[in-house]
């Protein structure tokens, strides 16, 4: 008897350690033109993990009277930012700052508007605990996945374990690695050859991208060069930036070069969401930005045609991947 069912635990520990090993080697995949991204490895990606990350990205069960989740703010269709000027968290609370985009943030090597938070691991750990976003405790959390069925099963598929802080954070930062965009008409021109996915005047408008420094900053396949930077947005900020946690008068100010991608539809726009539209976003550059010491010198006024901004507005709209905000 005794041996018949030490049989069965071995019998089982080999099925278990079989199903682990057939998911082990996932690999994202990466569109024409984009480098191959980097995953941790402490946290290799594995489709199980992907999913229940998944869940939990979409379950309001992460806060603390189960109201909002985190696709409340980051929504799919709005390339997982949430249209409102600041975002609103539990119980309507408002935070100070616009809801970034998570596209392509596996790309990211810093996060938060002022990159001041080194991991997308680390970062799940800040909306649960915030007062305007779940205002709950991670420990809190793993205590109630811990008592519920589905998430029991779902971890032990995923990790071979119960729920932990550590393991809630891996795997939603692994759901969030897997939110990349590479397919948008500007793709299709400049990273496919298909030289008629673009018109004259998005064309144009690309030139004037270049031309108006816009590129500098707004670089390379992901339109950002992973800087933390001031744009000249304000005289006085109220929102210190980076500044807030190095206490560095030169990081007053400064935030991260966001991506464009999908830019279209993540408006309003800058890191409290102040300007409404990319024709404002536009006017502002044009102007040169207000007057601040730590303004970067690549800010500069310039002027250009009414037909001109239409043209930089339509390049801009072209970086919209439509399969991205609508399959999810
Ligand atoms: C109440 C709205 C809200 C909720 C809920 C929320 N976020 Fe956010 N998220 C924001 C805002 C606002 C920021 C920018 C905060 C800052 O810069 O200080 C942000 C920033 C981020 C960033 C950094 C992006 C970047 O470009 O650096 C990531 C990643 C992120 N959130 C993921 C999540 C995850 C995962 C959850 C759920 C566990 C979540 N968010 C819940 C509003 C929200
Ligand atoms: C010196 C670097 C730099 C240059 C040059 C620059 N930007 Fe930016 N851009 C930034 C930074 C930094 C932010 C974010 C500021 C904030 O969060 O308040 C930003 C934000 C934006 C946003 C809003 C993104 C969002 O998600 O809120 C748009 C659109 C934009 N820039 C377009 C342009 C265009 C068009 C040009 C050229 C006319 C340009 N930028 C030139 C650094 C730059």
């Amino acid at each position: 008897m005794l041996s018949n069912k030490n049989n069965l635990v071995f019998l089982f520990l080999i099925c278990f350690f079989f199903s682990f090993d057939t998911d082990k080697n996932f690999y994202l995949s990466v569109p024409a033109g984009f480098p191959k991204p980097e995953i941790p490895a402490e946290n290799k990606l594995s489709k199980v993990k992907i999913d229940l990350g998944k869940k939990l990205f979409f379950d309001p069960l992460l806060s603390r009277d189960s109201s909002v989740s985190c696709a409340s703010c980051h929504i799919p269709k709005y390339a997982y930012t949430d249209g409102l000027r600041t975002a609103e968290g539990i119980k309507k609370r408002t935070v100070t700052r616009n809801t970034p985009t998570l596209t392509n943030i596996v790309y990211n090597k810093n996060f938060l508007r002022d990159g001041v938070n080194p991991s997308l691991e680390e970062q799940a750990l800040v909306p649960i605990h915030e007062k305007n976003e779940f205002d709950f405790h991670v420990l809190l959390l793993t205590e109630r996945l811990k008592k519920n069925p589905a998430y029991l099963d779902l971890f032990q598929k995923a990790f071979g374990a119960i729920p932990t802080p550590k393991l809630i954070t891996q795997s939603i930062a692994s759901f969030e690695r897997t939110l990349i965009s590479g397919n948008s008409r500007y793709d299709q021109f400049y990273f496919q050859n298909n030289s008629a996915a673009l018109s004259t005047s998005e064309i144009n408008g690309m030139e004037l991208f270049k031309k108006l420094n816009c590129v500098k900053c707004h670089s390379g396949f992901n339109f950002s060069n992973g800087q933390i930077v001031n744009n000249g947005l304000y005289e006085n900020y109220q929102d210190m930036g980076k500044m807030r946690v190095t206490l560095n008068e030169n990081d007053n100010g400064c935030f991260k070069v966001p991506t464009l991608r999908n830019i279209e539809v993540t408006g309003p726009y800058m890191h409290n969401g102040s300007l409404e539209s990319l024709e404002e976003v536009i006017e502002h550059y044009s102007k040169g930005g207000m007057n601040h010491k730590n303004k970067h010198d690549w800010i500069k006024p310039f002027e250009i045609s009414q037909s001109e901004k239409e043209d930089l507005v339509s390049f801009l709209k072209c970086l919209t991947d439509s399969s991205f905000i609508t399959n999810y």
